[in-house]
């Protein structure tokens, strides 16, 4: 890891201004930003950790932590929420083991809260990768995610 971050900064001069470009080209390559690259950055361009931290934390298309292959959106919308959207979610991270904002070890997936979908008509709504799900229920939405298992290969 070290020698890909020490390769993307080195393509760049390293002003203040160079930060987010770095926090993007760094996201790009690994998926997130890892806590190496935020000393590595903070050193190349003269800025705090604890600054570039605080600017991380501030964009919302940054992330800390790794993403799984399958990103597990759960709608916590108010027509989610009154057709079960919590129980939906409970269900899921109690099956893979992990909180809301979480990935599996294996990196196989992720889930996420998101605000409403605008698919209030199908809640509760589950959202993995790009294929949106409605009116689940709890067994059905762990059939759904344990389709996409291995790159999808139980789907079908
Ligand atoms: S509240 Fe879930 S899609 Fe609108």
């Amino acid at each position: 890891m070290k020698e890909k971050i020490d390769a993307l900064l080195s393509t760049s001069a390293g002003t203040p201004e160079d930060l987010i470009p770095l926090l993007q080209a760094v996201q790009q390559e690994f998926g997130y930003v890892p806590e190496e690259a935020i000393f590595a950055i903070s050193q190349k361009t003269g800025i705090s950790p604890s600054q570039v931290f605080g600017t991380l934390t501030f964009y919302a298309q940054f992330r800390l932590h790794p993403q799984g292959r399958n990103v597990i959106k759960v709608c916590r919308g108010t027509a989610c929420h009154v057709r079960g959207g919590p129980r939906l979610l409970r269900t899921l991270t109690n099956h893979l083991d992990i909180d809301s904002g979480e990935t599996t070890p294996d990196l196989e997936f992720s889930i996420e809260e998101i605000g409403c979908f605008g698919s209030c008509s199908l809640a509760p709504v589950v959202v993995v990768n790009e294929d949106t799900y409605g009116r689940l229920t709890p067994e059905k939405a762990l059939q759904i995610v344990e389709s996409y298992r291995n790159n999808g290969q139980n789907r079908g």
